[in-house]
């Protein structure tokens, strides 16, 4: 089977910008796989996921090398409409998206664009609302509802479109913690079911790198490392020094460890985290 992404040596520069935006990136991601994407501000990784989306080149002059292929094809060949339905992608601004009046017209807007029969919509919008806990906001307007609120409903139109890929820019930087935790429940719960390729964007990794199948990050336009969780978390040092920030759990241990107190592999969650001090304690005869 074909990956789902392929990226083959891109770069892309965009128009009068003095250098590229992404350099030389290559990264295959196989079907079903939950990558997380981290890198500091302006490292590029919207540039990149807009390039897994097409937006890159169509919607920007720029100058490109390389190609990305979704799911064996060149997406610069594919059908527009064809790549739209395959990739989903949520911006971190979602209000930016919206367009109608109430969050169900909001849903529904996106299936009608992309031909959905009439007999299909109402199984989509309470699927999608189920998932992403926005049953109870239907009738509401999208644009009077809170952040964490709007990001989620932004998740369900572009859900409820059945995408095999999902791509979520910073789905938490405009979202309070309590509307984080929904948004992180909502991607393991993807990830879970495994019927889609899922893509975070984020430079937190607090809560999502127990989730991911492998981290990429990037910066400077470039592909620094790309690793399952545990290995990429560890060197935590590196990591600070490249603008992101592994789980705190994971920070501790790391310095345990380097003071020769720890000699296990980095926990990645709290409970983790527990289990290991536990084991830590025993072990020292507490
Ligand atoms: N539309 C654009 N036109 C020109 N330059 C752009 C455009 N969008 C992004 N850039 C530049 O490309 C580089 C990469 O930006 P990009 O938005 O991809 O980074 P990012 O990692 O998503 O950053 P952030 O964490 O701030 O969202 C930056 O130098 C940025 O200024
Ligand atoms: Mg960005």
């Amino acid at each position: 089977m074909n990956p789902a992404v392929e990226v083959d040596r891109l770069s892309w520069t965009y128009h009068l910008a003095a250098r590229p935006a992404v350099c030389d990136i290559s990264l295959t991601i196989p079907a079903g796989e939950f990558t997380l994407i981290a890198g500091p501000n302006e490292a590029g990784k919207t540039t990149l996921a807009m390039a897994i989306k097409g937006l890159i080149p169509h919607s920007f002059p720029g100058r490109r090398a390389g190609v990305v292929r979704v799911f064996g094809e060149e997406v610069q060949r594919k059908e527009a409409a064809l790549l739209a339905k395959q990739v989903g992608y949520v911006f971190s601004d979602p209000e930016a998206q919206f367009t109608s009046l109430t969050v169900e017209e909001e849903i529904l807007f996106g299936l009608e664009n992309i031909g959905v029969p009439e007999s299909e919509i109402e199984h989509r919008i309470r699927r999608a609302s189920e998932l992403t806990m926005i049953s109870d906001l239907l009738d509401k307007p999208p644009y009077d509802i809170s952040g964490g609120q709007k990001q989620r409903v932004a998740i369900a139109s572009v859900l409820a479109m059945d995408p095999e890929i999902l791509i979520l820019d910073e789905p938490t930087s405009m979202v309070d913690p309590l509307g984080k935790d929904l948004i992180v429940e909502i991607c393991a719960e993807l990830r879970r079911r495994r019927r889609l390729t899922l893509i975070v964007i984020e430079h937190n990794l607090e809560a999502f790198a127990a989730l991911a199948d492998r981290i990429v990050l990037i910066r400077g336009g470039r592909i620094e490392r790309a690793a399952a969780p545990r290995e990429f978390l560890e060197d935590p040092e590196f990591l600070e020094r490249s603008g992101v920030y592994p789980p705190q759990v994971t920070q501790v241990f790391a310095r345990l460890r380097a003071h020769g107190l720890y000699r296990g592999p980095l926990p990645l969650t709290d409970e983790e985290g527990i289990r290991a001090g536990d084991a830590l304690l025993r072990g020292a005869g507490a």
